[in-house]
């Protein structure tokens, strides 16, 4: 495809665009045209990257499709000048850490952010560190810290600086075993339920995990406790996953005798449990590509994913429904319409780059090497 040459357009990072409000009004389907005109005017310089929790209508457009891990990998190898980043803002921040200085990352919605993400916040987490050194928690074979890829960019800086690393949830294993090669314990970041998960699968016991709750004197946990534990997990979750509960995998296994449970990490522990396996929004996909005709799946993860699973495998002979009977839906992943994603494209092809993702350098210097830390202990 032959684009226009974006670098003879007087591109700017504000300035007047064409009105958002003029796109919400319009109905979805009509985006369409604008969308792909666009796309074709903007030919390789642009790039749309989308996560699996996208809606039809939005992922439909995407140059590459994938869990976090996949993306991030996607966004530190385009060579394109843009990167429209149709997911939520921690995604975008890590393909603008990522990327190389004359790539520029958008959001179409800034309102798109991630609940779990804005439960670690830099200052609790600094505190967090500073009452663990003052209770000589960090003493003896020393602590590192590990943040899920779902956290804020001054978060993974964090990490970075004091020698730790980011993971997603298809690399946590490795960034566990990469840890505790290095230190005696873990304070994982912010996610209890992956970390939890991740953990007790490495053969930790629960009862040496212990819980961080940020807005408790000395994490609310008793200075021994913190001492004896491994793994110190922060007290945040994703309020979509932890909605599954294991009574709907006991309805399952009651109701539909033979069909498989998968559910993302994200889920609590007792679901993790009973289910038949665990896995990144890739790796459920992939789990499904591979079963054989006639399998079906309950899926415990965002409804969009499964609902698109349902209707791309049905014709293949396999069934998937979501494990929860009313399924979850991540609604800042949907804040990025049909629409946002026009009035993007359609700006940029007018020279306007809106919604522009930006992280400082100082933060961007540190969470990069707490981010290729991640690439590179998973291939
Ligand atoms: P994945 O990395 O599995 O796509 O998960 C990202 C996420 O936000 C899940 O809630
Ligand atoms: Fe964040 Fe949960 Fe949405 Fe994933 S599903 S983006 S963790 S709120």
């Amino acid at each position: 495809m032959n684009g226009l040459l974006l670098e003879d357009l007087p591109v700017q990072v504000t300035g007047e665009s064409c009105s958002l409000d003029h796109y919400l009004v319009q109905p979805d389907e009509t985006m369409d045209g604008s969308i792909r005109a666009a796309r074709e005017k903007l030919g390789t310089q642009a790039v749309v990257l989308g996560h699996h929790y996208q809606r039809d209508e939005v992922i439909r457009f995407a140059d590459f499709t994938g869990d976090s891990y996949k993306l991030a990998k996607a966004a530190a190898q385009t060579d394109a000048k843009y990167l429209i980043f149709c997911g939520v803002h921690f995604m975008a921040e890590t393909a603008d850490i990522l990327g190389r200085p004359w790539q520029q990352v958008i959001l179409p919605d800034l309102n798109a952010g991630c609940s779990m993400a804005d439960m670690a916040e830099i200052g609790q987490v600094e505190d967090c560190w500073e009452s663990l050194e003052r209770l000589r928690v960090t003493a003896g074979d020393g602590i590192l810290p590990l943040t899920y890829m779902n956290s804020a960019a001054d978060i993974k800086a964090f990490c970075g600086e004091r020698g730790g690393l980011v993971c997603t949830s298809s690399s946590a294993r490795e960034a566990f075993e990469w840890a505790f090669q290095r230190a005696g314990k873990i304070l994982f970041l912010p996610d209890q339920h992956l970390g939890r998960n991740t953990a007790f699968a490495l053969g930790i016991a629960l009862n040496e995990m212990v819980v961080w709750d940020p807005y408790q004197l000395n994490g609310g946990v008793e200075p021994e406790r913190l001492r004896a534990a491994r793994v110190i997990l922060w007290k945040g979750h994703c309020s979509v996953h932890q909605r599954f509960l294991p009574e709907h995998v006991d309805r399952v296994r009651r109701e539909e005798p033979g069909m498989q449970v998968l559910v993302h990490p994200e889920c609590r522990w007792e679901v993790c449990q009973k289910a038949d396996a665990l896995g990144s929004t890739e790796r459920i996909i992939e789990l499904i590509e591979k079963a054989p005709e006639g399998s079906s799946f309950a899926v415990g993860t965002e409804i969009h994913l499964v609902n698109r699973l349902a209707r791309q495998f049905a014709p293949r002979g396999k069934r998937v429904i979501t494990l929860d009977e009313s399924g979850c839906l991540c609604t800042t992943m949907y804040r990025i319409s049909p629409q946002h994603l026009a009035w993007t494209l359609e700006n940029l092809v007018d020279g306007r780059v809106v919604n522009r993702i930006q992280v400082d350098s100082e933060r961007k210097r540190w969470a990069r090497v707490a981010l290729n830390r991640m690439l590179e202990i998973k291939h």
